[in-house]
């Protein structure tokens, strides 16, 4: 029997670990909502078709081989005209394709962070962060997110949080799980707080287009030129296309301090040949032509958003903050519960509706689960329905 490693035993991704009991429930025949799964197309969403030809015409062009490992030029080119319309100051040498955000955050916690230190992590949070902090045997270190206070971070938590052995701290925003938006005040103080302690940004920006309500974004690199920031971008959600993996990274700050990370970064960029090379071609097009295409994705979103607001408001025994950006609300659970995972499962099979269990976004109290709101309004009237009986039904 083949020994793995013993860095794999606790990487769990609660997002899909679910599906494995959905599974069984559709092989008893029965049709599944997935509430689960942040992936636009599972839900009948598809990316601009400008884009796709734009795909097909680069294989055709023969660009089926390896490229750059920074990136193929007129991408990063576009990605950098995006960052300056978002306030950014940084530069072509600055920006390395990936694939997918996914990819430059492992790239960057990989070139951070040693065993034994730790970056801080927002709670709950996007799970790839905890499985990468298990995977480089780091340290665990989560500031909680406050749900009284529209889900903002806990700047004073952060503060109590931090040790010697801190290295970053990670911004979410618009957030996953919780649809939070950070107030400029927020992200300013949290600029503040990492430039007092030396603490590189990941500023994941990957909703940055699905902002509601008419609400101003705020990218945390346009409101410092000096602390060291890696914002993460890419065409999986704004775009709907998270097949393509086509993604991007962009390193900001002052040069002196952002530069060892950008040249280590780089390296190991080069370790990994490159990201998927046609799919580049889908990003000139996308950021210079398409933004209205964004547009549109928000808006549907904003009328789900509504929907799935009021109706999970108006179940007896449940209470949501406002998503204000994203596609995902993070409802908590009044009565009290003792296992939420069982709580979702049950809601699986009782009523064959898919959320994740909040735990499995760290959340430390049992009594929360994470909604996407990607399905047609219909759907997303029909399941809050059903959950409601499900929750009265207890
Ligand atoms: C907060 C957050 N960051 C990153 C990703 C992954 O993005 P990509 O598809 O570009 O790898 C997701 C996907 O759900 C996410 O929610």
């Amino acid at each position: 029997m083949v020994k793995v490693a013993k860095r794999t035993e606790k990487i769990t991704y609660a997002i899909r670990d679910v599906v494995v009991e959905a599974d069984k429930v559709k092989k008893q025949g029965h049709d599944i909502l997935n509430l689960n799964i942040g992936d636009p197309n599972v839900f009948g969403h598809k990316p601009p078709e400008a884009l796709i030809e734009a795909v097909t015409q680069a294989m055709k062009d023969n660009k089926n081989g390896y490229a750059h490992s920074m990136g193929v030029e007129e991408a990063r080119e576009a990605i950098l005209k995006e960052a300056e319309r978002k306030g950014i100051k940084s530069d072509v040498d600055s920006i390395i394709t990936t694939t997918g955000a996914s990819e430059g955050i492992t790239l960057v916690m990989q070139a951070l962070v040693n065993s034994g230190e730790n970056i801080l992590t927002p709670c709950p949070g996007y799970p790839l962060y905890n499985a990468l902090t298990n995977l480089l045997e780091a340290e665990h270190n989560h500031y909680m997110m406050d749900e009284n206070n529209q889900w903002q971070p806990d700047v004073d938590d952060m503060k109590k949080k931090i040790n010697d052995k801190t290295k970053g701290v990670v911004i979410i925003n618009p957030n996953n799980p919780t649809g939070a938006l950070y107030s400029k005040q927020t992200l300013q103080e949290i600029i503040d707080f990492a430039n007092e302690h030396d603490l590189v940004i990941f500023s994941d920006e990957i909703y940055d287009k699905l902002v509601f309500d008419g609400e101003q974004y705020h990218s945390s690199a346009a409101l410092s030129d000096d602390v060291p920031i890696v914002t993460f971008g890419g065409l999986s959600k704004n775009f709907v296309a998270p097949g393509w993996r086509a993604g991007w990274m962009i390193f900001s700050g002052a040069e002196n301090e952002i530069n060892p990370l950008r040249e280590a970064v780089s390296k190991l960029a080069r370790a990994r040949l490159c990201a998927p090379h046609p799919f580049q071609y889908a990003i000139k097009p996308a950021l210079e032509h398409y933004q209205h295409f964004a547009e549109e994705m928000r808006d549907k979103m904003q009328i789900n958003r509504d929907i799935i607001y009021k109706s999970l408001n108006k179940i007896e025994g449940m209470s949501c903050v406002k998503p204000k950006g994203a596609f995902y609300a993070f409802p908590k659970i009044e009565k009290e519960i003792t296992d939420d995972k069982k709580w979702v499962i049950d809601l699986l099979h009782k009523k064959h509706i898919l959320a994740v269990h909040g735990t499995g976004f760290g959340y430390p109290t049992p009594d929360h689960f994470r909604v996407v709101f990607l399905a047609h309004p219909e759907q997303l009237e029909e399941a809050c329905r059903k959950i409601g009986e499900f929750v009265s039904r207890e």
